[in-house]
């Protein structure tokens, strides 16, 4: 068996927070953010939006592109690190909502790179017979987890939802998943880190914020070097050069990163998905919504290689190869 990318879709909370909104309160400017990271506004979440109505919303859109029903699903991946929940996962509670009543779901944490981890965990789940319509979902509300007095980090990221319905399909046909490659490297989990979690308190017993917490400049080197060795990863273990990859769907964090990957793949600016001006970094959901965006508008097409690729927390990162 393999799986085959039959849909994508994406959602984006209604409310809009430009630069110059932040910068109403906060010591920063929209020459900074734009010059440093592309960033020209995000969107955040409003009272009727949750992780898991938004993960709703998106895996709506990627049926409805693949042609498919809430009966053809029988797992959900959701990779998110802002859960409305600690338990249940937002997986089943998307499951719940969509009213699917049979199948598995559960939610992977690997923040930015969640959206990879969970489609490789999908992937290998089609592979094995265990499931043949999977819902693979990254859904954020990053806006609950940031500190709006550190400028270092609040004016990076947006919420959102984005998500993909995979179908099983019988043998090795062109199409379909071609290769996941997953890394970690916890040593460095602390200069990309949220600091606290539901219940747990500091060592004089106070309650911990948990707020993201970055050393910018450290993730931004680590990021260029990763995410460069994982481009090379994934064309090698294919035997694909870079002339071969018709668009890259990168993670958008940074746009300086970004740029980066595109010219070490030598693709002209225009088959590069770019949404980090207009969505900042929405961690898990980044990559499919803009993959979903660029489905939809009818610039990723059948036949076509997409290579993704992210990095995150952790760190965590790799990539996934797909042709459509
Ligand atoms: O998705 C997970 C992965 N995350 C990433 O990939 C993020 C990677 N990192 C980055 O994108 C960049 O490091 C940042 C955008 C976070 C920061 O850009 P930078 O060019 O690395 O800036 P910096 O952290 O070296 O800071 C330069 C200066 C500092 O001032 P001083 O110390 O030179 O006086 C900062 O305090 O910019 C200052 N600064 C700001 N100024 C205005 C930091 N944030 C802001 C801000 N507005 N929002």
């Amino acid at each position: 068996m393999r799986s085959r990318l039959a849909g994508a879709g994406g959602y984006l909370p209604g409310h809009l927070v430009t630069n110059d909104d932040l910068a109403a309160t906060l010591d920063t400017s929209d020459a900074w953010i734009v010059e440093r990271t592309g960033i020209r506004q995000r969107y955040r979440v409003g009272p009727a939006d949750t992780t898991t109505s938004m993960a709703a919303a998106a895996a709506r859109r990627a049926l409805a592109m693949a042609g498919a029903t809430a009966a053809d699903v029988d797992l959900i991946i959701v990779g998110t690190s802002t859960p409305d929940q600690a338990f249940p996962s937002v997986a089943v509670r998307v499951q719940a909502l969509l009213g699917i009543e049979r199948g598995f779901g559960f939610d992977v944490s690997a923040a930015c790179a969640g959206f990879v981890y969970a489609l490789s965990l999908a992937d290998a789940l089609i592979r094995t017979g265990q499931a043949r319509g999977a819902l693979v979902i990254g859904s954020e509300a990053f806006s609950r987890i940031l500190d709006y007095t550190d400028r270092g980090t609040c004016v990076l990221f947006g919420d959102g939802a984005g998500a993909v319905f995979l179908r099983a399909a019988a043998g090795e046909g062109a199409d379909g998943i071609l290769s996941t490659h997953l890394h970690a490297q916890g040593s460095l989990g602390d200069i990309l880190y949220v600091d606290g979690a539901l219940g747990v308190a500091d060592s004089a017993g106070q309650p911990l914020p948990g707020k993201l917490r970055m050393n910018g400049r450290e993730v931004f080197r680590h990021a260029v070097q990763r995410l460069s060795e994982s481009v090379d990863e994934a064309l090698s273990a294919n035997g694909l050069g870079r002339a071969d990859v018709d668009w890259l769907v990168p993670h958008q964090a940074n746009i300086r990163i970004i740029d980066g990957m595109g010219r070490k793949l030598g693709l002209p600016p225009e088959r590069v998905v770019i949404t980090v001006d207009r969505h900042a970094n929405t961690s898990a959901a980044s990559i499919p919504l803009a993959l979903a965006e660029a489905m939809e508008d009818g610039r990723i097409g059948q036949g076509q290689l997409v290579l993704m690729e992210a990095l995150g927390g952790g760190l965590v990162w790799g990539s996934a190869l797909v042709r459509l």
